[in-house]
């Protein structure tokens, strides 16, 4: 039987709230301390998304009142921000699941080719559990391509990737090299500049969480 293509989830967020806070973020006028209040707010609702299909499993408990079976996570959940702007969606996470494990991926663009290059990694075991994967600019998409990689290489089999804002080239080099894994965005904008910025994006990211 001919193997069917596997087309990547695209899940782009869709919330009155996650409108709001991007509209903010995207405002040049806004300084880093609200863009980090910003960031957070946006991450906090992707996270949620993102995990909206988590397996969860029967727990038998006693109440004050009698003995009734609820439902808990079935798999652990490791977060791994791609550094340095990752970090400013990372704390959502820790937030509202807080056994999650956390494992870093440095890579930084060249300013001139837009290629990133890899500086750091440090994982924790990842074999059976849902991997999220954060940067919030998925512009070429090579951070993020190269980003699963590693976290497969060392283990991942469940993993997703989640983003603030996603251009379709980002999209597009997503689907060819990770086609299972599915990616959830704040938005979807239009293209990339000739510097490889998305528009109409919002400007550096990495820069604007940290005043630089
Ligand atoms: C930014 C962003 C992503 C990457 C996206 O990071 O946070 O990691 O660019 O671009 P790409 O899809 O074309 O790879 P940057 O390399 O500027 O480093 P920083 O996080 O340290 O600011
Ligand atoms: N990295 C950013 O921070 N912004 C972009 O628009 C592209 C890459």
């Amino acid at each position: 039987m001919a193997k069917l293509p596997v087309v990547m989830p695209l899940h782009v967020l869709s919330h009155p709230l996650g409108a709001h806070v991007l509209t903010h973020l995207r405002d040049k006028t806004t300084k880093p301390a609200l863009f980090r209040t910003l960031s957070y707010q946006i991450s906090l609702l992707l996270a949620l998304e993102a995990t909206r299909d988590l397996a969860t499993h029967e727990k038998a408990i006693e109440t004050p009142m009698e003995p009734t079976v609820g439902r808990v996570l079935a798999k652990p959940l490791v977060v791994v921000p791609i550094l340095r702007a990752g970090l400013g969606m990372l704390q959502p996470f820790h937030d509202v699941f807080p056994d999650v494990s956390v494992g870093y991926v440095g890579l930084e663009r060249d300013h001139h080719t837009a290629v990133a290059r890899s500086y750091y990694c440090k994982l924790p075991p990842l074999a059976g559990a849902r991997v999220i994967v954060v940067d919030p600019m998925l512009a070429t998409g090579g951070s993020a391509a190269q980003a699963v990689t590693v976290v497969k290489a060392a283990g991942g089999t469940e993993v997703v990737f989640v983003c603030i804002v996603a251009s379709p080239e980002g999209v597009a080099v997503m689907a060819a090299a990770h086609p299972e894994v599915a990616v959830y965005t704040g938005a979807l904008d239009r293209a990339l500049n000739a510097r490889k910025y998305i528009l109409p994006g919002l400007g550096d990211f990495g820069d604007r969480l940290y005043g630089t």
